[in-house]
């Protein structure tokens, strides 16, 4: 069995993870794509002494260069930038209208027109990939898929620290062979997309408390544990199970500086364990998000789901104007089955702030239990 990584509470020496990236505590803010890790997000994360991360998939290459230069005029602290590895899709004509079939009268609502395919369903993956390479960033880390293993030399030659996402031991066991750094181990409670890319879906949910371990055990890298992690107990839990580090999504999502509705925030306030549930039907691809009228509308017609990006980009508009109204019933709420957890922290904290909280929490949870030992 792995060893569990000696738990020390002095600032900057938690774990290797820690160590090498100066961090107060072992802590990774975890990307967001879809509007709430902005800069100012990001930066103040890095400022805190945790690793902030913006979210670059939904991004084209020349705005992940202008927010990367945004969160470097913040911080002088190392960050990350995450990227969805996707081939181009090309559906034919009878997906996107089977599809906008169930997405058109919702987009209705709105007084928005009908939908018609795209010529594009998402940023070109190579040259965002291309973009964050020049740019140098301190690490780069990937969902949805594999790197090819010459990508991450190249990764690794700009001097980037390199996290593939693993939903189960498989994945895990493909990103070392494909030269990864270190794991980010998405268990199923997790907020967002899954990014399993081998297997179904369905079948990948496991859950972090058994997914880490197994990780740990299998594949000798650094695990990052992601998923359920809302306070200063869910970080040692995830470093008893010998992971180097957590990824705390759903935890930053109500901070002042994410850019999310305000309903979105004030309904995972009021969510509860059980408000969440796993769909495709939204963008194509399965994600964990508080039930709402879009949701349940959208399941209802899971038969014209198209395959993400596809679906994602045909939904976008209407959820986009779901947005500028602050209607919650048509956003995709994703959120971590954690959620409640954050009820504890005062509204709209700092991002700062939650990072502060978040050390003293763990330093307590540790003082606690040396003290009961
Ligand atoms: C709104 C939202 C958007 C997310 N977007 C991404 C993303 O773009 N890339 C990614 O790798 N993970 C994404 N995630 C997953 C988080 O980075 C993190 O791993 C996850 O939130 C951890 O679980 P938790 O939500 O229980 O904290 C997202 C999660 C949420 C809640």
């Amino acid at each position: 069995m792995s060893s569990v990584p000696a738990l020390r509470t002095s600032p900057e020496s938690s774990t290797p993870f820690s160590r090498r990236f100066g961090l107060r505590l072992p802590l990774v803010q975890g990307p967001m794509a879809g509007g709430p890790t902005t800069p100012a997000l990001v930066a103040a994360v890095s400022n805190a002494g945790g690793l902030g991360f913006l979210a670059g998939a939904a991004l084209a290459p020349e705005k992940i260069a202008s927010e990367v230069a945004a969160i470097r005029a913040l911080s002088d602290k190392p960050f990350g930038v995450n990227l969805f590895v996707l081939d181009a899709a090309n559906p034919n004509e009878a997906t996107v209208r089977r599809a906008l079939e169930a997405v058109d009268p919702l987009a209705a609502h709105f007084g928005l027109p009908p939908g018609a395919a795209l010529a594009r369903y998402a940023p070109d993956f190579r040259a965002q990939l291309d973009t964050v390479i020049e740019l140098r960033v301190p690490v780069v880390s990937f969902t949805f898929g594999l790197l090819p293993a010459a990508d991450v030399v190249r990764l690794h030659a700009a001097g980037s620290y390199v996290m593939g996402t693993a939903t189960h031991v498989a994945e895990g066991l493909a990103w070392r062979d494909a030269g990864a750094d270190a794991i980010v181990a998405q268990g199923a409670e997790a907020g967002g997309h899954r990014g399993t890319f081998i297997g179904e879906a369905p079948h990948a949910l496991v859950g972090t408390m058994a997914l880490v371990p197994q990780l740990v055990d299998a594949v000798g890298l650094p695990v990052l544990a992601a998923g359920g992690i809302m306070d200063g107990r869910g970080i040692v839990a995830a470093l008893a199970l010998g992971a180097q580090g957590v990824q705390m999504g759903t935890a930053f999502l109500g901070c002042a500086e994410s850019a999310i509705p305000a309903d979105w925030k004030a309904r995972l306030r009021a969510s509860t364990d059980t408000a969440t549930s796993v769909t495709r039907a939204i963008t194509g691809r399965h994600a964990r998000g508080i039930r709402n009228r879009l949701m349940q509308q959208l399941e209802a017609r899971h038969e014209t789901v198209a395959p993400y990006p596809v679906q994602n980009a045909l939904t976008q508009p209407l959820r986009q104007r779901a947005a500028r109204e602050n209607d919650g019933d048509y956003l995709s709420l994703w959120s971590g089955q954690g959620a409640p957890l954050s009820r504890t922290r005062d509204d709209g904290l700092g991002a700062g702030q939650i990072v502060e909280a978040l050390d003293a929490e763990w330093r307590a949870v540790l003082c606690k239990l040396s003290h009961a030992s």
